[in-house]
């Protein structure tokens, strides 16, 4: 019988307190409560300043001087202490003969993992994927209890990390006779438009007496037509590796905005019966990281335009969904984003999966720390044990996905300043090329001088750096045979539709509203403005490109208000914490994309301001753009004139504010006008408007539709600084799985029926209910306000 695989992601019992009996199938745990996995215990809050609030030593001198209280660090949200997970899983009596796996793909953190009342496994990083063989612990034909013991201490994380089985779990049944955990590795040695030559080697575990093998391959294009096959038998005992090779003829490539997938399918064949089958992704491409001439895929020069991205969902906390991680990526590939780096850890393998079906690179990164912390209960004190496993589980699960360029074996590790910091590289670097010799390994490096003095810079095959625009030419001459990138870029801090007077550069902007200006201008000390990157991957064309600090805002981590409660998620987001674009979105969007960009801000909304300056920026990709209030010429703005304001945006600095009309023409090079933007002066607030991002979910208890909720005026326009609280309700089958309007400060719940606008807008993710289709009415109500309504379907999901 080939493997069966049973998903446990429904009636989950979980509780927060911690007792021995908890692993023991007796125990009465009839009032825990009834969750579904992937989870994350601590998103529904309350939020608390006192929660992994981080006490921190200043040091002035070497002399350690007040403790700073950062707040927030973590989000403020309850992840830090014990949660127990109890499910009863009843096994089939078939499975007596055959193996019994458990898969994890990732639970938060130090799990211990039981099967009726037996440890099984543990595995400390919250990041890792791992898989436990539970067979001797398993009695098929009953129930059998798994409990999972998970901890989160304080001091363990710079970012919120999230709590909980946090990822998929599954139970797979197996003949004693099939491909390993992570068994296949695909490589694909040589591509031309003729042919492409494919390598796959399959690791075979037979658990039973010596047997011959046969392993019968075939190689299916995008739409399932079989393109190559063979066929090899071996005698396996106890474990058999098998090298199987393909010729692919005429191949589709894989590459950003062509993302040809081909997939493998692997059979495992014993006395003529099929008793495993495996299948793994193919993509196929040539990576070439040119010291002097950048990155070429296929071929094809092109620019790494990336994120770095955290791996929570916003309100949805860390508890990984497809659909709101697809969402995430839909809204930076629109943006122009082609690459996604993982910051700083391995990310749910739904990520991988959606990059190879969309077409977008990632660099897969591994740690934020090695041996030396930067937190009390970092990573470094797993370092020594579990670095290993970590990293080849990262990338044993990992190397076939065709979005995969590089491993990132560190983010600003602090063997950046230690003498044997190239040695540590050195260990891990090898690690990688075991497991993969065909991607280059990186890391980001802040202290890039130093990195440099030490070893580490030259030890990794592609140093990333950090921060350091200014110093690309430099490395690229000091390492010419080693390529050059910005592994993270600008780390420009804004809050979206937040705008103050007068429009200065700003350096650690601290405002008591706790929000930051959105002219894209400020940014924390060691950090810039796009506008400088852009200029130097400009003037770079050797440079692979950029990871912008990051596509979407993410939990905790409030710069620059890290000691201010409430603030407590991140500023750096180019799209909000819900989604919602950020102005500096299309700043991208029209350096990085030939879209029609033509976006003006700020809004145009300012009563009490009438007279005062009240300075207008456009990103566009338009050449020449001439601005007008209330049909006055406020004269026209050419790019690429060589300065840093006007390279990338039009400025018009001294703008007097009337209330009316903002207009934005953009003319071609004859002088002959080709767009138009206006943005109007909002009256009061008048009505609820919904919109929701698609008509249909799918019937599955886990589709979501993410409607778009903002405040108008009687004409339509956004009241761009309306705070109404509204209220919604669902008829139908589905649930609000989550609200939330993008404010860093709100201690709103984000589980909840109702939510205040923040600048005239929030969100509600709405989610399908499993075997319930039909259609779905959502209502927004405000008080004085017309309310809306929005019509959905749920459709049967097969
Ligand atoms: C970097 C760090 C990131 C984030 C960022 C904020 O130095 O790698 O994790 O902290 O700064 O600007």
């Amino acid at each position: 019988m080939a493997r069966q695989i049973t998903p446990l992601d429904y009636d989950w019992k979980f509780s927060r307190t911690d007792h021995p009996d908890n692993v023991l199938a007796g125990h009465d745990d009839a009032d825990w409560e009834t969750v579904r996995v992937p989870h994350d215990w601590a998103i529904t809050g309350p939020f608390d300043r006192a929660h992994d609030i981080q006490r921190i030593a200043k040091k002035q001198a070497d002399v350690e001087t007040d403790v700073t209280e950062i707040t927030g660090r973590t989000g403020g949200l309850p992840h830090v202490g014990v949660g127990w997970y109890r499910k009863r899983v009843h096994v089939p009596a078939d499975a007596a003969g055959r193996r019994v796996r458990l898969e994890i793909d990732g639970a938060m953190s130090r799990s211990r993992v039981y099967c009726n009342g037996r440890l099984v496994g543990e595995w400390p990083y919250g990041y890792s994927s791992f898989a436990f063989d539970v067979t001797d612990a398993i009695q098929p034909g009953a129930d059998n209890l798994i409990a999972v013991r998970l901890e989160n201490k304080d001091h363990s994380s710079r970012w919120y990390p999230g709590a909980g089985l946090y990822r998929h779990v599954r139970l797979v049944l197996l003949h004693p006779v099939h491909v390993a955990h992570w068994g296949t590795y695909v490589t694909t040695p040589a591509i031309s438009a003729a042919s492409a030559t494919v390598n796959l080697e399959t690791t075979v575990e037979n658990h039973g007496p010596a047997t011959a093998v046969t392993l019968q391959t075939v190689v299916r294009d995008a739409a399932g037509r079989a393109v190559a096959s063979g066929a090899t038998t071996q005698r396996v005992a106890g474990r058999g590796v098998f090298e199987q090779g393909f010729t692919v003829a005429e191949p589709q490539r894989w590459m950003p905005g062509q993302p040809n997938l081909y997939s493998i399918i692997t059979e495992v064949v014993v006395d003529g019966t099929v008793v495993d089958s495996q299948e793994t992704p193919l993509g196929l491409r040539t990576l070439v990281f040119d010291p002097d001439r950048g990155f070429f895929i296929n071929g094809r020069s092109m620019k790494l335009n990336g994120v770095c991205q955290h791996h929570d969902l916003g309100p949805l906390g860390a508890a990984v969904n497809r659909t709101a991680l697809k969402r995430q990526l839909d809204i930076l590939q629109a943006m122009g984003c082609n690459a996604i780096r993982t910051s700083h850890n391995p990310p749910a393998p739904e990520l991988l999966e959606l990059c190879d079906e969309l077409g977008l690179l990632v660099i897969d990164e591994a740690f934020d720390e090695w041996a030396t912390g930067k937190l009390h209960n970092g990573y470094h004190t797993f370092f020594k044990d579990w670095a290993e496993k970590d990293l080849r589980a990262m990338i044993r699960r990992d190397r076939n996905h065709p979005c995969v360029i590089m491993w990132s074996i560190g983010n600003e590790i602090m063997e950046q300043w230690e003498p044997d910091g190239a040695r540590v590289a050195r260990f891990l670097v090898d690690i990688c090329h075991d497991e993969d010799p065909t991607r280059p390994t990186t890391a980001g490096f802040n202290g890039p001088l130093d990195a440099i003095k030490n070893g580490l810079a030259e030890a990794v095959d592609i140093p990333g750096w950090n921060y350091q625009p200014h110093n690309y030419m430099t490395f690229h001459q000091q390492f010419p045979a080693k390529a050059t990138y910005g592994s993270e870029t600008e780390s420009t801090v804004s809050s979206r539709g937040e705008y103050y007077f007068p429009v200065t550069e700003d350096v650690s902007p601290i405002r008591d509203t706790l929000q930051v200006s959105s002219y894209d201008m400020a940014y924390p000390p060691w950090a810039y403005s796009p506008d400088i990157e852009f200029r130097a991957q400009d003037e770079c064309p050797f440079s692979l490109g950029e990871f912008v600090w990051t596509g979407f805002d993410y939990l905790g981590e409030p710069t620059p208000y890290a000691e201010q409660w409430p603030s407590r998620s991140s500023y750096f987001g180019i799209i909000d914490l819900c989604g919602i674009p950020k102005d500096r979105y299309y700043l991208y969007q029209s350096h990085w994309t030939n879209r029609q960009v033509l976006h003006l801000l700020p809004h145009w909304t300012w009563p009490g301001r009438e007279g005062e300056s009240t300075p207008v920026h456009c990103y566009t990709g338009f050449n020449t753009v001439e601005l007008f209030v209330n049909g006055q010429s406020q004269g026209r703005r050419q790019k690429r004139i060589k300065m840093m304001l006007g390279t990338y945006r039009l400025v018009w600095p001294d703008v007097r504010y009337q209330p009316g009309e903002l207009k934005a023409v953009a003319y071609d090079n004859d002088g002959q006008p080709v767009a138009a933007t206006v943005v109007k002066t909002a009256g009061p607030a008048a009505a609820v408007e919904l919109e929701p991002d698609r008509e249909s979910m799918a019937a599955d208890g886990d589709d979501m539709a993410f409607v778009a909720v903002r405040i108008v005026d009687a004409a339509g326009n956004l009241c761009p600084t309306a705070d109404h609280l509204v209220t919604f309700r669902v008829d139908g089958p589905a649930e609000i799985a989550a609200v939330d309007n993008g404010d860093a400060t709100s201690l709103e719940p984000f589980q909840a029926d109702h939510r205040r606008a923040f600048n005239g807008r929030c969100m509600v993710y709405l989610r399908s209910q499993r075997d319930q289709a039909g259609p779905i009415t959502v209502h927004a109500e405000s008080a004085g306000l017309a309310p809306a309504r929005a019509a959905l379907v749920s459709t049967p999901s097969r």
